[in-house]
């Protein structure tokens, strides 16, 4: 992981030639205190450019013996997203200027503003730059200096930020890995990394899941479990992961066309592993567990075969009519031993699981299946809290037996229509009686357009998301049946 942006959190102003940042609120208002010149010389370029504040818009100004960057902000800076988009542009337009230099000098605002507007401009800084051999991290790198009373490295809020930070660029990373460098056995090296954070992290390679009788799920594969023990004796909350490193589609080949793309299929993973990485980073005081499975699916001599039976961990048995059906078949397995084995309070898993959804939702917002509508209205509000947002689609019976088989419990995959239902559906026949909801995200893992606070590429989607699942977290009944 990179940051293109270093962030210094001192008393003192850069010295040589930098710039300064100052936001600015509606009717031209400037927001520090500054001189009265100084002041009224801002005042009259901006008059000139026709700079009124808004919202979100900024402003180089190169005068005769200072540069500014104005950065409008409306009516009212308010923390959460309006100051991480903002802390997001800031970033942005500061990387523009020719001294990439920054000084903020103090503007009053509310610790909680502050450190949400550092968050955004850190999340904008990111990038993934581990494969280029060149690089001139002197011409890359911004830096932006920023006073304000009692905001320092040691600050609760800060600290919080920067754990949460550390999961999305975790999540990030592990997004833009190629398959040939993150495979199941150095996704689950990277996950044991996360131990100092003071997580238990458990590794069950084939043997192993052989013996649970994961049949579903074996293959060259790894399965992780990440164990956050903040809360005491109490029933953990659960997020399941599909971690499949590459899908060519198996047997059941992809088209070339496009087949890059498969290398994030393990964005539900990541996100799992990043949120468990920010949830351990900020000592959270609960319980949470993330189980993630990690597979390849590859063509080979001995792959799974269209037609194949197989039995998963809790005894059902699949027809696999397409192989590259296979995220929901890994689900399987690691949904049942999640709920076995931890009886959690409830399980979120989060999948690429179909195309089907970009059919039905676009890139806009991720699709959410769930068997409790009291855990739908959690999940939606921390999206619309994280703007990772998300849509919820139906189930039920005249979905569920779509998947009806000749010769096995059911079918991996549905009819030609309402795929990313079926597939939920599917999942839905490994939870037993635990309060779920399953989150397709094929739609939100990867983008090929950057927003304030999000560069494009890997997303890390999901991360900011579950953590505010889990701050804000209720318990939740299941839908009577
Ligand atoms: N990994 C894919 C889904 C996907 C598609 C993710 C596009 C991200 C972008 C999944 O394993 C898959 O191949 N699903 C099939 C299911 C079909 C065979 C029923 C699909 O969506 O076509
Ligand atoms: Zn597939
Ligand atoms: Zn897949």
């Amino acid at each position: 992981m990179a940051n293109k942006l270093k962030l210094i959190l001192s008393e003192n102003a850069p010295t040589g030639d930098f710039v300064t940042v100052c936001l600015i609120g509606d009717g031209a208002r400037i927001v520090p205190r500054l001189e009265k010149a100084e002041a009224a010389s801002l005042i009259a370029a901006m008059g000139k450019a026709q700079f009124t504040g808004k919202s979100g818009k900024t402003l180089t100004l190169y005068m005769e013996d200072n540069t500014y960057l104005l950065v409008g902000i409306g009516e009212k800076l308010e923390a959460g997203l309006d100051a991480e988009t903002i802390g997001g542009k800031l970033f942005t337009a500061l990387e523009a200027t020719a001294q990439k230099r920054g000084h903020m000098p103090d503007h009053g605002l509310a610790e909680d503003v502050m450190a949400d507007l550092l968050f955004g401009a850190r999340l904008a800084g990111y990038h993934f730059e581990e494969y280029f051999t060149e690089t001139d991290s002197a011409k890359e790198s911004v830096s932006l200096n920023v006073t304000a009373p009692g905001i320092n490295d040691e600050h609760a809020l800060i600290q919080d930020r920067n754990a949460l930070f550390e999961g999305v660029a975790m999540a990030r990373d592990l997004v833009f890995e190629p398959a040939n460098k993150l495979y199941p056995e150095v996704f689950a090296e990277r996950c044991k990394t996360l131990a100092p954070l003071g997580l238990e992290i458990e590794v069950l390679d084939e043997p192993a899941m052989q013996k649970l009788g994961m049949g579903a799920l074996l293959g060259e594969s790894r399965l992780v479990v990440m164990n956050w023990k903040g809360g005491g004796d109490e029933a953990p909350v659960a997020l399941v992961g599909k971690g499949v490193t590459f899908d060519t589609g198996g047997i059941s080949l992809k088209p070339a066309k496009g087949m890059e793309d498969m290398k994030w299929d393990m964005g539900g993973a990541a996100a799992v592993t990043g949120a468990i990485c920010a949830l351990a980073g900020r000592k959270v005081k609960r319980n949470v567990v993330g189980v993630i499975g990690l597979v390849e699916n590859m063509p080979d001599g001995n792959a799974q075969r269209p037609g194949d039976v197989v039995t998963a961990m809790s005894g059902k048995t699949i027809e696999v009519i397409n192989t590259d059906a296979e995220g929901r078949l890994v689900l399987a397995d690691a949904l049942h031993y999640t709920e076995t084995r931890f009886k959690p309070r409830a399980m979120v898993n989060l999948a690429t699981l179909t195309g089907a959804i970009l059919v039905s939702l676009g890139k806009e917002y991720a699709g959410m299946f769930t068997n409790s509508n009291e855990l739908a209205a959690l999940l939606s509000a921390a999206g619309e809290r994280t703007e990772e947002k998300l849509w919820q689609m139906p189930m039920g019976e005249a979905y569920d037996k779509m998947l009806k088989s000749h010769i096995a419990d059911m079918k991996n995959i549905g009819g030609p229509y309402g795929g990313s239902i079926t597939a939920a559906c599917f999942l839905e026949r490994f939870v037993e009686n635990t309060p779920w909801a399953h989150l397709d995200i094929a739609g939100k893992a990867w983008s090929d357009k950057s927003t304030p606070t999000v560069p494009k590429g890997g997303t890390g989607f999901g991360v900011r998301l579950l953590n505010r699942l889990v701050d804000e977290w209720k318990d939740v009944n299941r839908n009577e049946k």
